[in-house]
């Protein structure tokens, strides 16, 4: 089969985004970040779940393309949270104009809420969540507050 065939499974977008070598099955939190759902939708958003991949070390990923739609850094870092492999590729006039890959700074402010129930941050006092990123890939979150590890990130995204 000639390689071409391959991207055939999703068509291809004039203008817009694509975030591949998002990691197998997070392309749902990918949605849930965007904040897209059936009401607000109005250009063509194609995704790939659980696609077979040639790159070293990923046997599957899976793929958003988002047409007529650019990310915020906001959105990006709450993307490299659940997915810290991906790619995001700006496309203009169908040709890849810039592509980058996701990082988290190293300290992550309101993105997240902390896991532990008896953190000051879940105790309804004005304090925003606020983490140490002690590890990028794969992400690990340290409370500031409570010290604790986060668990369940996309659990807690904000
Ligand atoms: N016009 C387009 N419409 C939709 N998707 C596109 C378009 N052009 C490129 N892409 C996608 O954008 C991403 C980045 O493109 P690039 O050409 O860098 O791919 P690649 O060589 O496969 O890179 P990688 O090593 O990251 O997999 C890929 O997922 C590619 O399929
Ligand atoms: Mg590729
Ligand atoms: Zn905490």
């Amino acid at each position: 089969m000639p390689s071409e065939i391959e991207d055939i499974k999703i068509p291809p977008i004039r203008n817009g985004t694509v975030i591949d070598h998002i990691t197998d099955g997070q392309s749902f939190n990918v949605l849930k970040i965007l904040g897209v759902n059936e009401n607000n939708v109005d250009s063509c958003i194609s995704i790939g779940i659980h696609v077979t991949t040639n790159k070293e070390g990923e046997k599957w990923k899976d793929i958003v393309k988002l047409e007529d739609m650019e990310l915020d850094p906001i959105t990006v870092s709450k993307i490299a949270l659940i997915a810290p492999h991906a790619t995001i590729s700006i496309i203009r006039d169908y040709y890849v104009a810039e592509k980058y890959a996701v990082k988290l700074p190293e300290s992550i402010v309101g993105l997240v809420r902390c896991s532990n129930p008896n953190c000051i941050t879940n105790k309804g006092e004005p304090v925003s969540p606020r983490f140490f990123v002690e590890n990028q890939c794969p992400p690990k979150l340290r409370c500031v507050y409570c010290d604790r590890i986060l668990q369940n990130i996309s659990d807690n995204l904000l």
